[in-house]
């Protein structure tokens, strides 16, 4: 017989995959441009973002991990320590610095939502898997209308 800890009159469920999301902001400049290109070529393809003189955005970065609950405390996990591996390992280094200069892990990656999200994804794999769950996907918004997904080599 398998001993539980209290569940509080709720049945304790087995291989319950649960998903559970932290939101994290920083604000950041870049610009999107092949050197090799014209400046009219940059602007056709990325439009706005290829201003020569960079420009910002005020991002959004969600970052979801799985696992099961705790039968002791009902939590996947610890969100603060979640929320504490984001800061050190992203926002830090990318709140109000300019992406394409300042960040070592988006050195030599052309600065897209899509890259960037990436990115964040190889920073957090191995410091949440440390924690005892798994990351499942990145979410990164640049501006309201558009968001990039990201969950790992398919
Ligand atoms: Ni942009």
């Amino acid at each position: 017989m398998v001993t539980r800890a209290p569940t509080f009159g709720l049945p304790y469920q087995d291989n319950a995959l649960v998903h559970i999301t932290r939101r994290e902001r920083f604000s950041a400049a870049h610009k999107l441009a092949r050197p090799e290109w014209s400046v009219e070529q940059n602007l056709a393809t990325f439009g706005k973002c290829s201003n020569p003189n960079w420009h910002g955005h005020n991002y959004e970065l969600w970052v979801t991990v799985k696992g099961e609950p705790s039968p002791e405390t009902g939590f996947v996990v610890d969100l603060s320590m979640v929320s504490r591996i984001i800061n050190e390992r992203v926002i830090h280094k990318l709140d109000h610095k300019n992406i394409d200069l300042d960040v070592d892990f988006m050195k030599g990656r052309l600065s897209s939502t899509e890259n960037l999200a990436i990115a964040i994804w190889e920073q957090l794999t191995e410091p949440i898997a440390a924690l005892g769950c798994s990351l499942h996907c990145i979410k990164v918004q640049e501006t309201e209308n558009n968001s990039v997904e990201y969950h790992g080599e398919r």
